[in-house]
């Protein structure tokens, strides 16, 4: 039986993610480069492509994206989730948070103020299109403008192997590493042969909907 409980965000789990950003002075203290860690961000859209964020209006962040129209989603590892926790509990706008973490912030395609995390495997660089106020949180909709990936997780045939880095999910207020493979798109129709080449170490029935 299922106990009813209280209208909640209860959806789990999520991607956590850091987003950088800056105001368009980088060399003050007020608008130097900063790092906000989010929760509440999703993929949108893919043409073209486009994820949300939704960020209180009192995060110091808030204002350094609203000033500049840039963010950048990076990506969070199982060696970063340490960052990315203090990230999301000391604010930019009392301290440098980049160089409390010992992160580095380099410039990214496509953005004028908004720095990468160069330590992070993957960094999203968007564009603010609209801001929608819904309450305790605004969503910013950014459109993807470029997508940085480290070479280290490319392998030799161009695939980018982002189950080798290690990403971190959230969960009900945890971070966790993900466990193992459970199947791909597609997989409870995917031929038998598809099924060997793409998981090799698992035992496949006729059709997997159990
Ligand atoms: C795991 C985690 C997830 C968070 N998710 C969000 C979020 O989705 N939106 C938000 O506004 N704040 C979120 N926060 C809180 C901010 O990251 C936090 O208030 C941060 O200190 C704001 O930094 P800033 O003032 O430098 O912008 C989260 C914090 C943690 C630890």
């Amino acid at each position: 039986m299922k106990i009813e409980m209280s209208p909640s965000t209860m959806l789990n789990p999520v991607p956590v993610v850091m987003v950088s950003c800056a105001g368009k002075d980088p060399l003050k203290e007020e608008t130097r480069p900063n790092i906000l860690t989010v929760a509440w961000a999703g993929t949108i859209n893919s043409e073209p492509p486009m994820v949300s964020i939704s960020v209180r209006k009192s995060r110091h962040s808030h204002g350094l994206i609203c000033e500049t129209q840039e963010f950048v989603i990076n990506l969070v590892t199982e060696d970063l989730a340490k960052a990315c926790d203090y990230c999301g509990v000391r604010s930019g706008s009392k301290e440098d948070k980049f160089s409390a973490t010992d992160l580095t912030p380099v410039s990214a395609p496509n953005m004028k103020y908004a720095p990468q995390i160069l330590e992070s495997p993957v960094s999203i660089c968007c564009q603010v299109k609209d801001v929608i106020e819904l309450g305790s949180h605004d969503m910013f909709l950014g459109e993807v403008k470029s997508v940085s990936v480290d070479e280290k997780w490319i392998d030799d045939k161009g695939k980018i192997c982002l189950e080798k880095a290690k990403l971190v999910a959230y969960s009900h207020g945890e971070y966790y590493g993900l466990g193992k493979l459970l199947g791909f798109f597609g997989y409870s129709v995917a031929s038998k042969k598809a099924l060997a080449r793409r998981m090799p170490a698992k035992k496949h029935s006729k059709r997997n909907t159990k």
